[in-house]
């Protein structure tokens, strides 16, 4: 029987993902998201357009696959009908492309207005949120009050609705900051954004998925966020509220685990990180500067700039344990040409020792990086076609880290675009 693809972030988010799910999906029959919501975006450049697709599975643009919302998805009704509204110009089948799990639980606008309380009452030690209702939405699930999708086919949908929204309101009441908004305007865009919900199949994802696995058909489960940031294995509590792990995909799409298959795993060459919480290797000088300058290192769903630094193999080495994964992708390599030399994280000193695992906390305390140096690269890698192009500094600093992680690279991507992309022999 085939196998389920995974395909997943090892880092803080933001490493490329959607990118290669894109390009992958032209081996694949079904493209499903399994965890996370439109905290994610995921950037996709082809024949002179970027697209951001943040609840939307990165393999909408392609005719031959069909794209699954999974049940571990959160979905927010308003960010998903501007999402198809962006797609509209690209004249794309999205409603025979698309389905959605009746499983998976909806943002109200509410569980926004709470994310943005939570936060504000936090203060400095706010967790960075992108304020897309993610936390609470999760705790409504865990808690047991959530709204799934299938709801809204119920003859009861907006009594339920209403009850969980009330209760919402009341405990923003409770907290003692000030926000301001016109809760009948944010239902009526959710309400809007059910109707557009309604247009799409709704589907009994785990007997669809079974099915279509049954059928032959083969699947890639595409991840958002990153390992780093995962609920359980994460810098906690500095993380998202799901799991973005491998086992993710087994509970966000009810796939057993002996039928996952290859396990990409998606780097940069370097690190960044967006939103608050520890990182080790963080640049603050010119070379951080440079680095976010030249891989244009913004936030694709909010805008903001995201911090960089060094390679971090400590931290990569745990994300390559925990997903199991059987191919690296390495991304952004053009972005570190014409540094003389670079720096790779290899082990931790932590309370003064020297440590080579991931930490129970890895605060600036606590951490320390130990780096190596190896060679840079001059040349600009952004034309290359092959591997027999690739500068042998280069190839040393993959050997490198296929050596440190025990994982074979297969990929490296070269620049934003669909067609950047080298396979390594
Ligand atoms: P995702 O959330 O993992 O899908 O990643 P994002 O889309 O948030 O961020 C990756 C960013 O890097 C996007 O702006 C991509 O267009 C861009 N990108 C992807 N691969 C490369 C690459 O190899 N080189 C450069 N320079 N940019 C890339
Ligand atoms: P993709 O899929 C990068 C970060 C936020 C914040 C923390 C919690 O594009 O890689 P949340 O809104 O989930 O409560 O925020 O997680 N974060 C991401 N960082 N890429 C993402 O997704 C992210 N999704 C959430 O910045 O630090
Ligand atoms: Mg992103």
């Amino acid at each position: 029987m085939p196998k389920v693809n995974l395909l997943l972030g090892l880092q803080w988010g933001d490493e490329g993902k959607g990118k290669i799910v894109d390009i992958f999906t032209a081996q694949h029959d079904i493209i499903a998201r399994f965890q996370g919501g439109p905290n994610a975006g995921h950037t996709l450049v082809f024949n002179g357009h970027k697209h951001v697709l943040h609840t939307i599975p990165s393999g909408i643009f392609h005719e031959n696959a069909v794209n699954i919302i999974g049940n571990g998805v959160v979905i927010d009704p308003v960010i998903f009908k501007k999402e198809i509204e962006n797609l509209k110009p690209f004249n794309l089948a999205l409603t025979e492309r698309m389905v959605i799990s009746r499983n998976a639980h909806l943002i109200l606008p509410t569980h926004r207005l709470l994310d943005a309380a939570s936060e504000a009452s936090k203060g400095k030690a706010k967790i960075g949120s992108t304020l897309k209702g993610i936390g609470p939405a999760y705790m409504d699930k865990t808690g047991r009050n959530g709204l799934r999708v299938g709801d809204i086919e119920l003859p009861n949908w907006e009594e339920k609705y209403r009850a969980l929204a009330e209760k919402h309101l009341k405990m923003i009441s409770h907290y003692e900051v000030q926000l301001d908004y016109d809760i009948q305007e944010l239902e009526v865009a959710f309400f809007e954004g059910i109707e557009t919900l309604r247009k799409f199949q709704l589907i009994d994802s785990v007997a669809y998925i079974h099915k279509a696995l049954s059928d032959g058909k083969k699947i890639l489960a595409e991840g958002a966020q990153g390992t780093l940031l995962d609920i359980d294995f994460g810098t906690y509590p500095f993380v998202t509220s799901s799991n973005t792990s491998a086992a993710g995909a087994c509970t966000g799409l009810g796939v057993p685990p002996n039928q996952i298959g290859e396990v990409y795993g998606i780097m940069k060459a370097y690190t960044t990180r967006v939103g608050s919480g520890p990182f080790p290797t963080e640049l603050f000088d010119e070379i951080g500067e440079k680095i976010a300058q030249v891989g244009n290192e913004y936030g694709s769903t909010t805008g903001r700039k995201r911090r960089c630094g060094w390679l971090d193999l400590v931290a990569l080495k745990y994300a390559v344990q925990l997903n199991g994964v059987t191919q690296l992708l390495m991304m952004k390599g053009d972005v570190l040409s014409g540094f003389e030399t670079l720096k790779v994280c290899t082990a931790y000193k932590y309370k003064g020792q020297e440590i080579s695992h991931f930490p129970y906390s890895i605060d600036e305390d606590l951490v320390e990086p130990v780096y190596t140096e190896l060679k840079g690269w001059e040349k600009d890698l952004t034309q290359i076609k092959s591997a027999n192009e690739i500068p042998s500094t280069l190839q040393d600093y993959i050997a490198f880290i296929e050596n440190y992680l025990g994982v074979k690279m297969t990929y490296i991507s070269v620049g934003p675009d669909r067609e950047q992309i080298v396979q390594l022999n």
